[in-house]
């Protein structure tokens, strides 16, 4: 008789972490690992700024200028060149069966001066289109990933609202020149972690603080997004557009307790709820009275990303830490320390389905680790909370793994190995990775991995 199970090529116990039951269903007697929905997208998700190399003119290159901001004094330079390596790095894709990618368009690369436009740039990112188009492999384009450029800083940068023209001029060019060639657009990438790290945190550019920073930020952050979306549809409503929204998990850290409960809640609404309150309403951040034109409704779907939880209670420094007290530190996320927890996909998907009902995309998803064996048991154990929402009926259509290559993982510089393929810090020489050869696997066959136990 063939049993079969879900294979990891026999490394770890999967029943430790896996209900296996529940990924099979049975086709006449016959146990059958379930398949994902049909014209499911397969990807990964890069940044310009994590992956292209020489992006001189955004507020990052400088960032990285000064020593102390970036672990080991790393700078993003050529990271992994891909903006000349870029057709080596889609045959790649190919190779692990990916129909789909996640990047983002370089707003400075296009802007490098003040109402100066590059052409070869424009040029360059056409190319860059056919050469996915070529190897049939979807883009899903992110407009704004963490960098802006640095004239637009010198005037005040985001938190300056007089800015905003600034950034429509952006997309008006971009939803123009490429319209015929992209169908997915993501606006803004993590609107609360852009400007929570940015702004209140300060430990990204410009290096603000403070909570009022945080709101100013986040507010022309949600206005971006939905002056981006009413571009993108005017210019041709068949584009697809959403936001990308993180979904960090605040608990208690003792339930018991009414003031980790009330922390765990104020860190939610102001990490999490205002946002998308903010884009079913129209009512930005802290604001009873106060809409936004354009910002009700508007997302044709969700990008979730989605990698920890959080304790919360008055003990800890910043009133949470990202991982519980018996957390086996050889399996946390390098350098940010965050904690695997599969069951918060699951509660996330939902969340935002509960809220919005509409289509989801996971746009980010993975781990920064050198335990290659411990990067397939959490693809796997994520992608099965992925199969446990989609069995309830909840749309998600597509998962885009973070990421790609080993790249610049901003503060965190490339010490956090998030790829499923290596990239040689001297030589920018590719090898896929065992995880890589994993996904591939899953990618071609829609499903997760069996083993013939007769075998
Ligand atoms: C997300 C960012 C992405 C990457 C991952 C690890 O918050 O969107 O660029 O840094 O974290």
């Amino acid at each position: 008789m063939v049993s079969l199970d879900i294979c990891l090529s026999g490394i770890y116990d999967v029943n430790k972490f896996i209900n296996t039951s529940s990924v099979f269903s049975s086709m006449n007697g016959v146990q059958q690992p379930e398949k994902f929905p049909s014209g499911f997208f397969w990807g990964t998700a890069v940044s310009a700024h994590q992956v292209d190399g020489g992006n001189m003119y955004n507020n990052w290159w400088e960032w990285e200028q000064v020593e102390g901001r970036i672990d080991q004094n790393d700078r993003s330079g050529d990271a992994c060149d891909q903006w000349s390596r870029y057709e080596e790095d889609f045959s790649l894709l190919s190779q692990l069966n990916q129909n789909s990618y996640r990047f983002s368009m370089e707003w400075s690369r296009i802007f490098p001066k003040k109402g100066e436009l590059d052409k070869l740039v424009i040029e360059h990112y056409h190319q860059f289109l056919d050469a996915l188009k070529k190897r049939k492999i979807e883009p899903f384009v992110t407009l704004h990933h963490f960098t802006e450029p640095q004239w637009l800083n010198r005037l005040g940068g985001i938190e300056r609202r007089q800015n905003l023209p600034y950034f429509k001029d952006f997309v008006n060019l971009v939803a123009r020149e490429y319209s015929e060639d992209i169908i997915y657009w993501n606006t803004i990438n993590e609107p609360n972690i852009r400007a929570a790290l940015g702004f209140f945190l300060g430990v990204h550019p410009p290096g603000k603080t403070g909570v009022y920073n945080y709101l100013k930020a986040l507010r022309n952050l949600l206005r971006m997004h939905a002056e981006a979306y009413y571009i993108l549809k005017t210019e041709n409503s068949q584009n697809l557009v959403g936001v990308v929204k993180n979904i960090n998990l605040f608990e208690p850290y003792n339930s018991q307790s009414r003031i980790d409960r009330m922390i765990a809640w104020v860190l939610d609404e102001g990490m999490n709820s205002n946002t998308l309150r903010g884009i079913r309403t129209g009512k930005l951040p802290l604001s009873v009275v106060r809409e936004y034109k354009n910002l009700q409704g508007s997302s044709d779907f969700l990008g979730l990303n989605y990698y920890n939880r959080n304790f919360c209670s008055r003990k800890f420094e910043g009133f949470f830490k990202n991982h519980s007290d018996d957390a086996d530190p050889t399996k946390l996320c390098t350098g940010l320390n965050w904690e695997a927890y599969p069951e918060g996909l699951y509660l996330s998907i939902k969340r935002l389905w509960e809220d919005f009902k509409l289509p989801i995309y996971i746009t980010e998803n993975g781990i920064g680790t050198t335990d290659d064996n411990w990067r397939k048991e959490f693809l796997v154990n994520h992608l099965i909370q992925i199969q446990k929402a989609s069995r309830e009926g909840i749309p998600i259509k597509g998962y885009f793994h973070w990421t790609l290559l080993d790249n610049f993982e901003w503060a965190e510089g490339y010490a956090s190995k998030f790829g499923i393929v290596e990239c040689d810090r001297k030589t920018l020489k590719r090898k896929i990775k065992e995880s890589g050869h994993l996904y591939a696997q899953i990618a071609k066959e829609n499903q997760l991995p069996m083993k013939n136990n007769d075998e």
